[in-house]
């Protein structure tokens, strides 16, 4: 293989670095791995407010870690309240944009304020520490204030993407029986009105637990207010108060659940909790995006997806940082809205994803050249491989040759960033995440736990626990302990294939198991599988994640139709659409392709792997001798040739 091309930080990024050359880096790494204990009590103490110290750093008693035991402690607290005596009080603390246009600049007093009145509410309605609350909203400022008021009580809040549909929505509800919901009319997105709340109300038709429908009016549309269970939350402010201090809570306290995807049909709970996530996110925002107090930064991820809640909400807030959130979509009105925000605003920091790079290059170079970009110092990737040409066109053509591209490999179990360069300190290589945070002991192994030597594919796991891990599957112990810390006894299982190259850096491959990669959204091949079963003309289905040029992954269905006379042509857009209201928006199938019967091993199971091979090489040469019948396979390649 030849040597990839290294981008060692120009002396100016190291001069002005919180972390100053690869000496800094190893000073901190060396320390960390010497005494990890002490080094996260130094980085809790330092970054976190605590009402009362812990009693120890680390109770680990694999798979069951609990950090900073006895301390008690706010995330809203230290999101807000924290900055109030000091030079942020007047600080922006959100810049928000609406698609159509409108403008606020939240200082952290304000945000404050509108956190301390909506969490009055919450309380004065009888929710309290421990109760749950699902928030299925628009990129609006009251989106965080919805997580921030939570945070505030310790009513454990559930983020549910607004492009997930209702049936996804009630899933969610039911597995966390939430005694409320968080929601708005709608929001924008390409110019259109998306609501949110008709699908809230088909969820809610079957979600007893649910008592309060908290209602925001964004676009202000005809909205169904159902009598006794909705409400207004611009009535409810008028009953609010200024009084509802931060409650202290128990380090290990529940912060939140994100649903992901597995490798079953059934999306898992992932379980965060507060002193530790609260400490990591801190420390990272810090570690991996330099940060600075005069910072404007710009993760443009969707607060329904781990990287909005760590690096929208509470990393860039408990930080103290100015964060740009916007409403909309990039090519709205024009290819340049992201551009434009960045001119406006000055952002110095913009965090995005591969996807949305490759999707920015096929518009081409006169959108951004037509900006000034010269704010931007630093550039940020997140949720898949970046691949060399959109590293090139990003570094070149967003960074012109000045940022550096932090390249953050993390997951929604691992709570924040796990491995990515810290930018003053470490070389680049594009491609590669580069070398792992401190604290934190990478692993490449084979099947049977072994070490690979350098170069070889492996899979990536964590040999020690770090403060933001996951903490369990909501509802569901042994699942968390079967899928994460079973494979390697006593090693955390990523699910990722990945090496590590002579110099130690870190290159990661993609999932190892039935998980798709589409636009950066984890998506299981089963989910998409089941919900392709229950129309009425399936008979059964395989779904594969296809190689595509510019959302890293595509959904391919093999279907096998029930009995009958079927139009393929219509019913292929019908299943497509199937999907999407089964699941989302986002889920909707690139590809459906009917079929008599399905490649399967003898006793049954579908060789998903060699649709893989199908799909990615257009024949298959992998090892076929589980097969059952070698014609399926063949039958299936022949479509293929005459597609
Ligand atoms: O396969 C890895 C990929 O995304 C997976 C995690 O997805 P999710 O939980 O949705 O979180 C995405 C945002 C943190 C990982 O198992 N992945 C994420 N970041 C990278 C990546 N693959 C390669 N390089 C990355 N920087």
């Amino acid at each position: 293989m030849s040597q990839p091309d290294v981008f060692p930080p120009s002396e100016e990024f190291v001069r002005r670095a919180r972390v100053q050359g690869m000496e800094g880096y190893r000073a901190l790494y060396d320390d960390a791995l010497r005494d990890p204990e002490e080094f996260w009590g130094d980085v809790a103490r330092r970054e976190v407010h605590w009402f009362e110290p812990w009693k120890t750093v680390l109770d680990w008693q694999p798979p069951a870690a609990q950090w900073f035991v006895g301390g008690k402690t706010n995330v809203s607290y230290n999101c807000l309240d924290r900055h109030l005596d000091g030079p942020r009080k007047n600080k922006v603390a959100i810049q928000w944009e609406g698609e159509p246009g409108e403008q606020r600049a939240i200082t952290y007093l304000d945000l404050h304020r509108l956190v301390v009145r909506f969490a009055s509410v919450l309380k004065a309605r009888g929710h309290k520490a421990g109760d749950r609350a699902i928030i299925y909203m628009p990129m609006i400022p009251e989106a965080v204030v919805a997580m921030l008021a939570c945070t505030r009580l310790g009513i454990i809040h559930s983020v549910v993407f607004g492009g997930f549909s209702a049936e996804a929505l009630k899933a969610r509800i039911q597995d966390l029986g939430a005694a409320a919901v968080i929601t708005a009319d709608g929001g924008y997105r390409r110019g259109k009105e998306i609501k949110l709340k008709p699908a809230v109300d088909e969820a809610l038709e079957e979600c007893p637990t649910v008592r309060d429908c908290i209602v925001y009016r964004r676009t202000g549309s005809e909205t169904t207010m159902k009598d006794g269970r909705d409400l207004w939350w611009h009535d409810l402010d008028e009953t609010a108060t200024e009084d509802c201090p931060a409650v202290p809570l128990d380090s290990e306290h529940p912060l939140f659940v994100l649903y992901t995807s597995g490798t079953t049909g059934k999306p898992k709970g992932i379980l965060h909790t507060t002193g530790g996530y609260l400490t990591y996110v801190t420390a990272t925002m810090k570690w991996v995006f330099d940060l600075r107090e005069e910072d404007t930064f710009w993760c443009n991820a969707d607060i329904g997806w781990v990287t909005g809640h760590s690096y929208v909400v509470y990393g860039p807030l408990s930080a103290g940082a100015t964060g740009v959130l916007y409403e909309g979509a990039p090519d709205y009105p024009a290819f340049d809205r992201w551009w434009r925000i960045v001119e406006k605003y000055r952002v110095n920091i913009l965090y995005t994803s591969p996807t949305a790079i490759r999707a920015l290059i096929r518009q081409g170079e006169q959108w951004p050249n037509g900006h000034d970009l010269s704010s931007l110092r630093l550039l940020g990737s997140v949720g898949e491989p970046i691949n060399p040409a959109a590293w090139e066109w990003y570094h070149r053509v967003i960074g012109k040759g000045r940022c550096p591209i932090v390249d953050t490999w993390w997951q929604t179990e691992t709570g924040g960033i796990l491995i990515a360069p810290m930018p003053g300190a470490v070389p680049l290589k594009p491609g590669s995440g580069t070398l792992p945070m401190p604290g934190l002991l990478p692993a490449i192994v084979d099947i049977k736990g072994n070490e690979v030597v350098p170069g070889q594919e492996g899979f990536l796991i964590m040999r020690r626990p770090w403060p933001s891990m996951i903490r369990t599957i909501w509802g569901d112990p042994e699942r968390y302990k079967e899928q994460y810390w079973s494979q390697i006894p006593g090693a955390y299982f990523t699910g990722d294939a990945a090496r590590c190259d002579e110099d130690g850096y870190y290159w990661v491959l993609g999932r190892v198991d039935d998980v798709m990669n589409v636009s950066g959204h984890r998506l299981s091949t089963m989910e998409v599988e089941s919900a392709l079963v229950k129309h009425a003309a399936v008979a059964e289905a395989a779904v594969v994640g296809k190689p595509h040029e510019i959302t890293g992954q595509a959904v391919c269905c093999f279907v096998t139709l029930k009995k009958g006379a079927h139009d393929h042509t219509a019913l292929g857009k019908e299943l497509r659409n199937w999907v999407a209201h089964e699941i989302g928006a986002f889920a909707r199938p690139e590809e459906i392709r009917f079929t008599d019967a399905l490649p399967k091993t003898r006793s049954g199971k579908i060789m998903r792997r060699l649709l893989r091979e199908l799909v990615t090489n257009k024949t298959v040469a992998g090892d076929v001798t589980t097969l059952e019948d070698m014609s399926v396979i063949n039958t299936l390649a022949a479509q293929h040739d005459e597609d």
